[in-house]
């Protein structure tokens, strides 16, 4: 693919400001305007030759159709599912992201989850805020010799294991594409999904949301568990099905779920986020200073070192 020439550059989400920097210096005209509506991109788009976003704006194929000169879609994070890929491979257009630049970010955020899930953190700061000084109702549980199950072994999944192995959880997991004697190498036990559902005491998961993982937990699954087993979302909204989540919370097989990210954004699932076991927030598993400036350096300089023939990267 020869390079291409990049004039202007839109930026549609809070990307931190390195990003417009790094593309200024290599003289693209760089506009920034966020939270806009669908008209509004449709219209702020044509005469860009790039755009540049987060999570939050949706490239759908209306927002492609209505592009003139768009040749890169840049997304300054991992996942690309809000960028509607077919339509821009229809129109020759380049999406391109950021896959490492938050791994540590949202793998830290995993491991805090899990441990705000062992000693409902979360819930006993709320109620002191209440004015409550509540010792016994927030009796909690050691991750000390727990076996915590993790489904996807890519980047941030590998960092979950080494980190949570510090607090001597057992780790288990399952990844179609990593391999056992691989998994092993980071102290991971791998096993099929069936075997792994009834050993854990925690389950994260750190998959795309596609076919194969939609609603992967769901009542079937949760019916595989232990009674108690706790949950971690900070992947996709979409992978544990939440009425099944709330369901196992109310019956007791599920002893409480840390979900960053939900089935719509923002959510209006009020049961989950009011539920006294749930943890609820607002998709912050990348939202670190230091990972965002990852992110926003490395789009633009993916994007500048195409233009400069240097090739293509991304995931
Ligand atoms: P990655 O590509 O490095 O790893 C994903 C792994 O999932 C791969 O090893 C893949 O083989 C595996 N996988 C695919 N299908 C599977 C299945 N059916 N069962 C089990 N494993 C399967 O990705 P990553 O960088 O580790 O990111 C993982 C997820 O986290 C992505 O969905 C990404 O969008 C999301 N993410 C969220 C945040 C956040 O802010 N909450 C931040 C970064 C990434
Ligand atoms: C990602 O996939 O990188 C994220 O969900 C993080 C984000 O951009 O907020």
């Amino acid at each position: 693919m020869s390079p291409p020439s990049i004039k202007k550059i839109l930026i549609s989400d809070s990307v931190a400001p390195e990003c417009k920097e790094v593309l200024e210096k290599a003289g693209i005209v760089v506009e920034m305007k966020t939270d806009m509506t669908k008209d509004e991109l449709c219209e702020k788009i044509k005469g860009a030759d790039g755009l540049i976003v987060r999570s939050a704006t949706k490239v759908t194929a209306d927002v492609i159709e209505a592009s003139d000169c768009l040749k890169i879609v840049g997304r300054a994070g991992t996942g690309v599912d809000n960028v509607d890929i077919p339509s821009a491979t229809k129109k020759n257009i380049v999406v391109m992201n950021t896959p490492g630049g938050n791994t540590l970010s949202a793998a830290e955020h995993t491991c805090f989850l899990i441990g705000s899930l062992a000693r409902q953190i979360p819930q006993a700061h709320m109620s002191m805020r209440e004015g409550r000084w509540d010792r016994k109702k927030f009796m909690g549980n050691e991750l000390y010799g727990k076996t915590l199950g993790i489904i996807g072994l890519g980047r941030i999944g590998k960092e979950v294991a080494l980190r949570m192995q510090a607090f001597g959880m057992t780790t288990i997991g399952y990844d179609p594409i990593i391999d056992g004697k691989t998994a092993s190498e980071f102290n991971v036990e791998w096993m099929e999904l069936e075997q792994l559902w009834p050993k854990c005491d925690y389950i994260t998961v750190h998959v795309p949301l596609i076919p194969q993982t939609q609603n992967m937990l769901c009542d079937e699954t949760f019916a595989k568990c232990k009674d108690g087993m706790r949950v971690v979302n900070v992947a996709r909204g979409g992978i544990y099905e939440e009425a099944a989540i709330l369901r196992a919370l109310e019956s007791g097989k599920c002893g409480g779920a840390a979900l960053d990210v939900w089935e719509k954004e923002p959510t209006t699932n009020t049961a989950l986020v009011q539920h006294p076991n749930v943890i609820a927030v607002p998709h912050l598993g990348a939202n670190t200073r230091e990972g965002q400036r990852r992110c926003a350096i490395e789009i633009a300089e993916q994007i500048v070192d195409w233009v400069n023939g240097k090739g293509l990267v991304g995931a």
